[in-house]
């Protein structure tokens, strides 16, 4: 068992889940402080998308449980997540923009699906949101005009529309170069702060968990190989963390590579 936070907004107890053979989540204990942000560490594949996933119910468990405040949502039908989901924003991995609608139309999608507003209203909510993310007057763009770190804004600024109380970030910063990552991190810090969201970010990119994190977790094998403070992370010895954390592979990774073309001439 994890070790209970004092305020806890999602856990997921014991969580497995495998595909075929694959075995994906082997018994994942996780706690996710409310109004804080946790960011989740892996290696690519891991299952660190399958894990987001189960938290908004988008995949059911083999065994385990998913906890949101005070109900089990692994428990709860599609048909009756709405109001679950409603609380929750989703940064997915692609953006996943509608090219066909403006980005007016793209941040206030949610809105006319899901909110009673007056068309008023959901104007004025969709430039505030917007604003928030560096994006002021683009309502009538094209999205498909705009660069990828923009439309990594505007799909943020379309998950906080309904104003949720917790966001969840898949890979955000994944094809960014580092300066548009270090925008995307100011902005996931800065609408923590302002909003009070807590956020849930899994990631590869060790700069931006540092830059943003409250509380780090590294995923290895399908459960929890660490977890702590930013400061915990910078100073622990531990091999396989340092070894993830500076980006070197294991000598089985590196042996497992086959020589390059032309390699012994350069040695
Ligand atoms: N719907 C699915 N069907 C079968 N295999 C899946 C499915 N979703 C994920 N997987 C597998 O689960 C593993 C973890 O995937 P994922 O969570 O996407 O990794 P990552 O940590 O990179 O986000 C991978 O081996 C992937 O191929
Ligand atoms: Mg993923």
């Amino acid at each position: 068992m994890a070790p209970v936070l004092p305020d806890a907004i999602m856990r997921v107890e014991g969580l497995q889940k495998s595909f075929g053979p694959n075995e994906v989540l082997r018994g994942l204990d996780l706690e996710f402080q409310r109004a804080a942000t946790t960011v989740v560490m892996g290696p690519s594949g891991c299952g660190k998308s399958v894990m987001l996933k189960h938290l908004i119910g988008l995949l059911k468990p083999d065994a385990g449980e998913v906890w949101f405040d005070n109900e089990r949502i692994d428990l709860i039908r599609e048909a009756n997540l709405g109001p679950f989901r409603r609380r929750i924003g989703f940064l997915f991995q692609q953006g996943a923009l509608f090219d066909s609608m403006s980005v007016g139309a793209n941040v206030d999608f949610p809105l006319r699906e899901h909110s009673d507003l007056t068309e008023t209203e959901r104007a004025e909510r969709v430039e505030k949101m917007l604003e928030m993310v560096g994006m002021p007057g683009t309502q009538d763009r094209n999205p498909a005009t705009l660069s990828g770190g923009q439309r990594k804004r505007i799909a943020l600024a379309r998950a906080i529309v309904l104003e949720p109380d917790i966001v969840l970030y898949d890979e955000p910063t994944t094809g960014l170069d580092p300066i548009r990552s270090d925008i995307i991190g100011e902005l996931i810090s800065r609408l923590q702060k302002a909003l009070q969201l807590t956020s849930i970010v899994v990631t590869h990119d060790v700069q931006l968990s540092f830059r943003i994190a409250d509380r780090m977790v590294l995923l290895h094998e399908g459960r929890v190989h660490m977890q702590g403070s930013p400061d915990n992370f910078r100073t622990t010895e531990e091999p396989a963390v340092r070894r993830f954390l500076e980006g070197r592979a294991t000598p089985e990774e590196l042996a497992g590579l086959r020589p390059v073309e032309g390699e012994e001439k350069i040695q």
